[in-house]
């Protein structure tokens, strides 16, 4: 873990110095405070991680990585704003702080910001690495996209969310893996595994996500809890609901009721519905899921020709990512 400090330490003291511009501020000022409410930093330090496993030179990847963490904050302030979500680590959200247009115009700004980090990356590799960024960044948009489409459409299927959750969320862990790869001069095939390794580990982190928004020790989360049920989020906890629910004249109503009340107490609807998840013990299910991709992202770490020791650094992350509370 020594090593994951040290990537962590060259990621914050980058960021601290990055000056993203300064007028007009209503622009540059909610870049700055994004930025600087932390977050776990994952993306960017995944960047340093696959460099390493390749034995690369890590001091080619912090602009890749910084590039990834912008375009990773961007996503958040549009995210928050579509989903009207008040809570971002533990402060108000951008739009809440300021308001719709500033979120919307400063998400843009900041994944301008983010290409011109990437493009600040060595030469050689350039082409590749806009290649991979750009097509991760549109599927995340497709993934979105669907999300947002899902909320208000009845029947979603399981097979649905999981592409949903794959794109909006997985592609971006498995692109900062694949591009950390390429950077340390891994082959085309042994990026790729590692792509799988993440999108599958990124899978089982929404999966999880899904869960926090229900369970998640308030005073740790720092996002609202319950906003998913609140907006009719097809998570994998309401879609396995709505399943078993079927069987059940009463649970059925109920949790049709609230899905399709124009006009609701919010606490109100959080707690019955948590009461339904419950009763039902989707949580379980969910649980199982994850472990379920869990272990298909383990499978494709195992092919990668590298050192078994080596690979113990991704299990150990993946491992604390599966029992996180943030
Ligand atoms: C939040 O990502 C968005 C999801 C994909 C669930 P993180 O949980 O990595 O957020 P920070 O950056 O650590 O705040
Ligand atoms: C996150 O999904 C996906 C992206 C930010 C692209 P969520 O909407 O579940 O993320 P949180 O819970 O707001 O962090
Ligand atoms: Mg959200
Ligand atoms: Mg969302
Ligand atoms: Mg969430």
């Amino acid at each position: 873990m020594d090593k994951i400090i040290s990537y962590q330490q060259q990621i914050e003291e980058a960021l601290k110095h990055k000056n993203y511009g300064a007028n007009p501020k209503e622009l540059y000022e909610p870049i700055s405070y994004i930025m600087s409410l932390g977050g776990k930093r994952l993306r960017p330090v995944l960047v340093f991680m696959a460099c390493d496993f390749f034995d690369g030179d890590s001091s080619k990847v912090i602009h890749p990585a910084l590039a990834i963490e912008l375009f990773h904050n961007f996503t958040l302030v549009h995210d928050d704003l579509m989903d009207n979500a008040p809570l971002r680590r533990n402060q108000q959200t951008v739009h809440e702080k300021w308001n719709d247009n500033i979120a919307i115009l400063s998400g843009d700004a900041m994944m301008v910001r983010a290409y011109q980090e990437l493009c600040l990356a060595d030469k050689s590799m350039l082409p590749a690495l806009l290649d991979i960024f750009s097509e991760t960044a549109v599927k995340v948009c497709e993934g979105q996209q669907y999300d947002m489409n899902y909320e208000t459409m009845s029947k979603v299927s399981i097979q649905q969310y999981i592409k949903m959750i794959e794109l909006k969320t997985a592609v971006l862990l498995g692109g900062a893996l694949k591009i950390g790869a390429i950077i340390g001069g891994a082959t085309e095939e042994d990026a790729q595994r590692l792509y799988e390794f993440g999108k599958h580990i990124g899978i089982a982190f929404q999966l999880q996500d899904d869960i926090l928004d229900v369970y998640a020790d308030a005073a740790k989360f720092g996002k609202q809890k319950g906003g998913d049920i609140i907006a009719n989020k097809k998570t994998y906890l309401l879609l396995k609901a709505i399943e078993m629910a079927d069987g059940n004249r009463y649970l059925k109503e109920e949790l049709h009721q609230w899905i399709n009340a124009p006009h609701f107490n919010a606490t109100d609807k959080v707690e019955a519905v948590t009461n339904i998840y419950n009763f039902l013990n989707v949580k379980e299910l969910a649980l199982n899921e994850m472990k379920k991709q869990y272990e298909l992202a383990i499978a494709f770490l195992k092919e990668i020709p590298v050192d078994d020791a080596k690979k113990q650094a991704f299990i150990k992350f993946s491992d604390s990512l599966m029992v996180r509370e943030v």
